[in-house]
């Protein structure tokens, strides 16, 4: 069984206006990379190298000049477009045919996880052929996300988008692990009344079939999405610092591609090469003498 992944690099990214109304949200810069670096090697870390990439018609041209067809990180980058933001669920309707019969997981193109062992302690969740695996983190202010309702036992009975009176801390995080009964699923939602075919519902479908299954990010993990100026500074502004402190990159996929042996050492040396005016160049040249 081969999981493969799906980057929804889409929306108008209307809450960081005036920054995104040239420049699509996932092509800022997250400090030293572009956002879409992050999604991209959370897959990798997840051994997920056939990646199909959903963006809107304009940034096609622009996604594919800065990530080609993935060759040069060991894996495979296909591209789809979103012709208008018809919500996060419909990425299973554009990617029908890249999925055919395989399991999948969705990540949203602003999500951004750091954290020890993150890959191996989804490793269960990753082999699973069954249900749908979603991730929940506590946050301050879950009324900006899907928020997870609990029964006095712990278990989950319910999602809510973006609630007004959120039933608890628990944010839903943009990576979702799916069955292949996904698409089938998504074709008997309806748009919701925004007009959009909502992840949250299509989760709440797998829950009602009590196929859904919700694993909570211990403390120590770090969940970013970089939807408003501030996250996106504040996504920034760690990144810099535990870059700095430990001189280890986080969501290098030239670097993760390598040490997972996807891409010789010439390889690695060749990409650094183009970028070793750089800091990121620079690093590229470095872990590769270290
Ligand atoms: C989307 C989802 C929401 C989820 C969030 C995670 O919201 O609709 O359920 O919690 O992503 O980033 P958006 O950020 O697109 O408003």
């Amino acid at each position: 069984m081969k999981r493969k992944g799906i980057v929804l690099a889409g929306g108008n990214g209307t809450r960081l206006y005036p920054l995104t109304k040239a420049i699509n949200k996932q092509l800022l810069p997250v400090f030293d990379k572009p956002m879409i670096y992050y999604p991209i090697s959370t897959l990798m870390l997840l051994d997920i190298r056939d990646i199909l990439l959903i963006s809107r018609p304009q940034d096609l041209e622009t996604y594919k000049t800065l990530l080609g067809n993935g060759q040069q990180w060991g894996i495979s980058i296909s591209y789809s477009i979103q012709e208008s933001p018809n919500g996060l669920a419909e990425s299973f309707v554009i990617g029908k045919d890249f999925l055919k019969t395989d399991p999948s997981v969705l990540i949203l193109g602003d999500n951004i996880f750091y954290g020890d062992g993150f890959s191996s302690k989804l490793k269960d969740i990753n082999c699973s052929k069954i249900g749908s695996h979603i991730l929940g983190y506590p946050v301050k202010n879950p009324n900006r996300y899907g928020v997870i309702e609990f029964n006095k036992e712990g278990k989950v009975i319910g999602i809510e988008e973006k609630p007004k009176y959120p039933k608890s801390r628990y944010a839903v995080t943009g990576l979702y692990f799916y069955d292949n009964t996904v698409v089938d699923r998504v074709m008997s939602l309806s748009p919701s009344s925004r007009g959009e075919l909502e992840i949250t519902d299509l989760n709440n479908l797998y829950l009602k079939d009590n196929l859904l299954n919700v694993k909570l990010l211990s403390r120590g993990m770090a969940w970013f999405d970089t939807g408003t100026h501030e996250s996106l500074h504040e996504a920034s502004s760690f990144i810099r610092s535990v870059e700095h402190r430990q001189d280890m990159k986080i969501g290098c996929p030239e670097e993760i591609s390598w040490r997972k042996g996807w891409i010789s050492k010439e390889n690695l040396i060749n990409l650094a090469s183009s970028l070793k005016k750089s800091n990121y160049g620079e690093y590229l040249l470095r872990i590769i003498r270290t």
